[in-house]
Order: structure tokens, then sequence, then C-alpha cells
């Protein structure tokens, strides 16, 4: 069974604010759900309290639903519940694990990176070797701009410390083979931190499949609230990460001179967590779980399809991507700057990327200093399709006239 877009949309209160809005940009962030929002507006009109800390009902209330949404998390992506560190999101993740290692690297250390980082993959590891006199070494990517096992072996030595890597980059869209990746760094004894981003609001994630030692994502890129993520962090090595934050409820005991941390995940919890954000997120996942996968996946790719085919056959064009595993069209419209581009798009309704995308080395990578890039999820039709194939068109003929 297909999609039923217009139902689909009705979960989306933005549609109801914005009936034409055509919305290609969800890479960046995606729309929000309103059983998210319901239940982020349910824990504030219902609650509004701390949790873990409170001896009264309403904060053991709270504290459970706040536990319970960690719990629907792990499950989803088949992990522990204490394996689970609530964060600011995808960013805050990756920086934690690599402050983390801060104390830990010196010269002649090793971490694995690539130019297909986002910079919140990439940023936290060149601070990292800056600061510890590691040395980054980068995977060579393929034609396609894919990571391969072959070239990952390349850079992969005995003195590799950390693999740091994307699971699918935010402008070239592709799967990357991590699993294979990640077997082989275990075997040199590295660190693996896979950065998610992009990758939860599109397939099932299985960490203990992978065998990764950390993963992160957002909960903005999946449907739902903003300021929310989630670090994986194994419980095997989660008491070899150091906290990065000190605070309320992270601690057993303090005495003058030093302190006992609690187990993960309360060990990186610091402070008041993100508690309405947790819930939001818990709720975003079972809203996608009740979709389904596979229809999710099977929509994006008859829509992804039939828009890339038609842009194929439009002159003027550069599609820098080869096909895309997540609806994700990185291109430019051929002498026309993607802000200019991204200006009559709007003009027309459609909101578009235009720029850097977080992410200058892929960008650099593919010749450019900038791109436009739109990307199709489950709230995006046909409809959106043809009008984002007939602006790319007036917007080309419109230049074309200076
Ligand atoms: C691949 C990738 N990694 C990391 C991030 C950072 O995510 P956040 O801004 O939610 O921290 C993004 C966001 O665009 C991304 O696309």
């Amino acid at each position: 069974m297909s999609l039923k877009i217009k139902e689909l949309k009705k979960n989306f209160p933005i549609f109801e604010h914005n009936p034409n809005l055509i919305y290609l940009d969800t890479t960046a962030s995606s729309l929000k759900n309103n059983l998210a929002i319901e239940a982020v507006n349910h824990y504030y009109s219902h609650y509004g309290v701390n949790v873990h800390r409170g001896v009264y009902n309403l904060s053991y209330e709270a504290t459970k639903l706040y536990e319970d949404a960690r719990e629907t998390i792990a499950n989803f992506i088949n992990a522990r519940n204490d394996e689970i560190i609530f964060t600011r999101g995808t960013t805050a993740s990756l920086n934690m694990i690599a402050a983390s290692y801060l104390s830990k690297l010196k010269p002649g250390d090793e971490i694995i990176t690539s130019e297909l980082e986002h910079h919140s993959s990439f940023l936290p590891w060149l601070n990292v070797s800056k600061k510890t006199g590691a040395k980054l070494k980068f995977v060579k990517l393929n034609e396609y701009g894919d990571l391969t096992v072959e070239e990952f072996k390349k850079v992969l030595t005995n003195k590799t410390k950390v693999v740091a890597l994307t699971y699918i980059s935010n402008v070239m869209g592709r799967i990357q083979p991590i699993k294979p990746i990640i077997e082989l760094a275990k075997q040199q004894g590295a660190f693996t931190l896979i950065d998610a981003a992009q990758a939860s609001a599109h397939f099932k994630i299985d960490v203990e499949d992978l065998g990764c030692d950390a993963l992160a994502f957002s909960g903005h890129k999946m449907t739902g609230p903003t300021g929310i993520g989630v670090l994986y962090l194994n419980n095997e090595v989660g008491s070899s990460i150091e906290p990065i934050e000190f605070g309320g409820e992270m601690v057993q005991t303090v005495e003058k001179d030093s302190a006992i941390y609690k187990q993960a995940p309360i060990k990186f919890e610091a402070g008041t967590p993100i508690i309405s954000g947790a819930i939001g997120l818990g709720k975003t996942v079972e809203f996608i779980l009740n979709i389904g996968f596979d229809k999710i996946e099977n929509h994006i790719k008859k829509i992804y399809d039939y828009t890339i085919d038609k842009l194929r056959k439009i002159d003027g064009i550069t599609i820098y991507n080869k096909k895309s595993d997540t609806g994700i069209i990185t291109f430019n419209i051929d002498d026309v700057h993607p802000h200019d581009a991204a200006t009559l798009f709007d003009k027309n309704g459609i909101s578009i990327r235009a720029g850097e995308h977080c992410a200058q080395l892929i960008v650099k990578w593919l010749g450019q200093t900038a791109t436009l890039r739109a990307s199709f999820y489950i709230y995006n039709d046909y409809a959106d399709a043809n009008k984002f194939i007939s602006t790319v068109i007036e917007t080309r003929d419109f230049f074309r006239k200076f």
C-alpha cells in the first residue's frame, strides 16, 4: 500500500497555516508532526516539572514519560536504555565524544575522517587534532563521492584510535558502507563514531548489527522537535568516556576534593535535561514507525525517480550527486548563482536550500563553492515535483535573458 499524502499531510499542522507550502528542505530540518507537538504541549501543560529529582507524584510521572521515551528510542535503534543519552542534537553528541578524546590522544595517534563529513562531524576532530597532535587521515572518495572499504583499508593502521564517519552525507544523499568499515576499525581497536543525522529518518538503524561504539542523530530531521538529539554510546565503552559537562544529577557522591559520577546515561546528562524534547522525540519515533519505513522509502523513491528523470532531461542543469538513496538532489542551474535561484524558487512557494550545506569539504570536492539542494520526504507529492521542475526551467530561462 502506498502513502496517502493528502491524509498524511493532516499530521503536519504547518499545512493548515501554509496550505500551498512546497517544502523541499527536509535535509536541513523536516516539518514537525502533530503527535510530537501535542506530546510537548501535554508535558508543559500537565507536568512542566523536573525529572529524577522530585519525590512528589508529578515528578514521578514526568520521569516516567522521559524514561519511556528513552526506551522507545532504545528499541528504535536496537540499543539498551542505558546506551541512549539525550543531547541537544547530532552536533552536541559528536562534540561530546570528540571533547572526551582531547585528553586521550597524543602525537602519533590517528583519526580517520572523510571529505563527506558535515562540519559537525569534521570540525570537532580537526580541533582534537590541532590540540593533541593526533593526525587526521582522509578516506579517499571514489568517483561518485562514496567511501569504499578498499580506500578505508589504505588509511587504517595500528595507530588509528578514532574512526568518525557519516552514514549518509547531507549533500550526496547516499548510504555509505559503514558496517564493514566499523568491523575493520574494531579489529584495530579504534573507537567508531557514526553520524546518522541523515539516516535516522530513512531506515531502521540497528546499532547492535552495525557494531559501532557511538552513533548520533537529531529529532528535528525526523519530523520531531528541535533541540533534542541522541548519542548512542555502547555500554561496554561508556565507562571509558569522560563526561564533558558537570552539574546536577550526574553525580553520586561529592567531596571537597573528589566526586564519583553516576553510570551512563545519567553521567552524560548534567543539569535539567531536555524533557519536553525527549518526550517529543519518543512520539516522533512512534509516528515514523506507525507509517513504516517501507512505505516512507517507497514513497520517497517514487517521487525522487520521477523528479530526477525529468530534471536530467532539462538542458543547462548540472546534477552533482549520482542516484541518491534519500531523495536528495544536489544541482546547479548553469551560470545562475544558487542564492539567486533559491530566491526565485521562494517566489513560487518552494523552500529549497542554497549554499555550502555546512559541508564545505564535499562541496569543494565537487569543484563548487555553492549548490542548490532539493530534498523530498513523506509530505511531498507529484504536484510538488512538477512545480519544482517548472520552476527550474523558469529560473534557467529568466537568467538566460541577461
Ligand atoms: C549529515 C549531518 N550531520 C550532522 C548534522 C548536524 O545536525 P544538527 O544540526 O541537528 O546538530 C547535519 C545537519 O544538517 C547533517 O545533515
